[in-house]
């Protein structure tokens, strides 16, 4: 193996809280251990277009607590295509990067993979996104903060819906994953939670809601972006049923993407931005680095892609026991 001089840094896909900490930890791991740290702008789409730019100490100052990334990100289609990923890697030849890390989830993981199939390009991958949907990690960079986003929404929504005495759907991020749904739903003590993971039993929807308690005027149901039904339908049915709720529906959106990453958020990335540096620094490629039960885990993009197909048995009793 040719020894490493140079990496390269990028971010790609959604953006998550999160991703300007683990960029700095990336950069100063770098130069602790004497590398040259390239970043890449937008993603795999700046990568071909060759959008390069030389990472100093100072260049990462100052960003630990902003969210967004200042290497901005994309999702690229170009990298899809054969054709643009050896553009890419005759950038990267050009501009002397003798590896990467790839901060983003499923997609960016899934191009690495190609990449490194077709060029061996050494690559290790940091978990940035804010669904959280990744094999390989406890947390994914953002949820937490992304989560606690969502119960400040939800929380507010809570004093109108107690006010009018009403029911409000809110619908948050999380396109084939429920984790979002399912987490902050028991941060709010939502009445129902409902997740691509299992199928929108509605009978099982409406029971609940004749069983939930009279004495509680205001009702949150949190439904998943990628649940099968979606808030909107949902709202209908539940007008048609229970013509005596004031039903609302509520979608947070995109406000869940931004922010100042919570503590966590940041220490989880600068963890993993060193343990990313060191990795390649001992020969390891095609992994993604994360943490489980407080210990650095790599695990194989093609494994760390996967997607749970069930939620988690022990939050969903929690919903069960705890929200009627
Ligand atoms: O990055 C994850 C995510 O926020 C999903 O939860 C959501 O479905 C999707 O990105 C939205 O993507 P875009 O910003 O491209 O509309």
């Amino acid at each position: 193996m040719e020894k490493i001089k140079t990496i390269g840094v990028f971010t790609s896909g959604g953006d998550s809280p999160g991703m300007n900490a683990a960029i700095r930890a990336i950069v100063r791991t770098g130069l602790y251990y004497d590398l040259n740290v390239t970043g890449i702008m937008r993603g795999y789409e700046g990568m071909i277009a060759g959008e390069f730019i030389p990472m100093s100490r100072k260049s990462v100052a100052n960003i630990i607590q902003r969210g967004g990334t200042i290497l901005k990100t994309a999702r690229s289609e170009t990298f899809k295509t054969a054709e643009g990923r050896r553009t890419a890697y005759e950038q990267l030849k050009q501009h002397n990067i003798d590896a990467l890390v790839a901060i983003g989830g499923e997609g960016t993981f899934t191009g690495a993979n190609a990449f490194i199939r077709e060029y061996n390009v050494p690559i290790i991958g940091l978990p940035g996104t804010i669904d959280n949907d990744l094999i390989g990690t406890d947390y994914t960079i953002g949820y937490d903060t992304a989560i606690n986003t969502v119960i400040d929404a939800v929380d507010k929504i809570r004093d109108t819906a107690e006010s009018h005495d009403r029911l409000f759907i809110v619908e948050v991020m999380g396109r084939d994953s429920g984790l979002i749904a399912l987490r902050s739903g028991i941060g709010v003590g939502a009445e129902a939670i409902l997740i691509p993971e299992s199928r929108t039993n509605i009978e099982e929807l409406f029971k609940r809601l004749e069983e939930s308690r009279k004495d509680k005027s205001s009702k949150i149901i949190i439904v998943a972006e990628g649940d099968e039904v979606g808030g909107f339908e949902i709202a209908d049915m539940i007008r048609e049923r229970f013509p005596k709720y004031d039903t609302r529906v509520s979608i947070l959106g995109h406000i869940q993407r931004g922010g100042k990453p919570s503590c966590m958020d940041r220490v989880l990335a600068s963890r993993l931005g060193i343990a990313a540096v060191e990795a390649l620094l001992n020969g390891r490629k095609g992994m993604m680095v994360g943490i489980i039960n407080n210990n650095v885990h790599y695990t194989p993009f093609y494994n760390a892609i996967k997607h749970l197909s069930e939620a988690d048995p022990s939050l969903l009793k929690i919903v069960n026991i705890l929200s009627l």
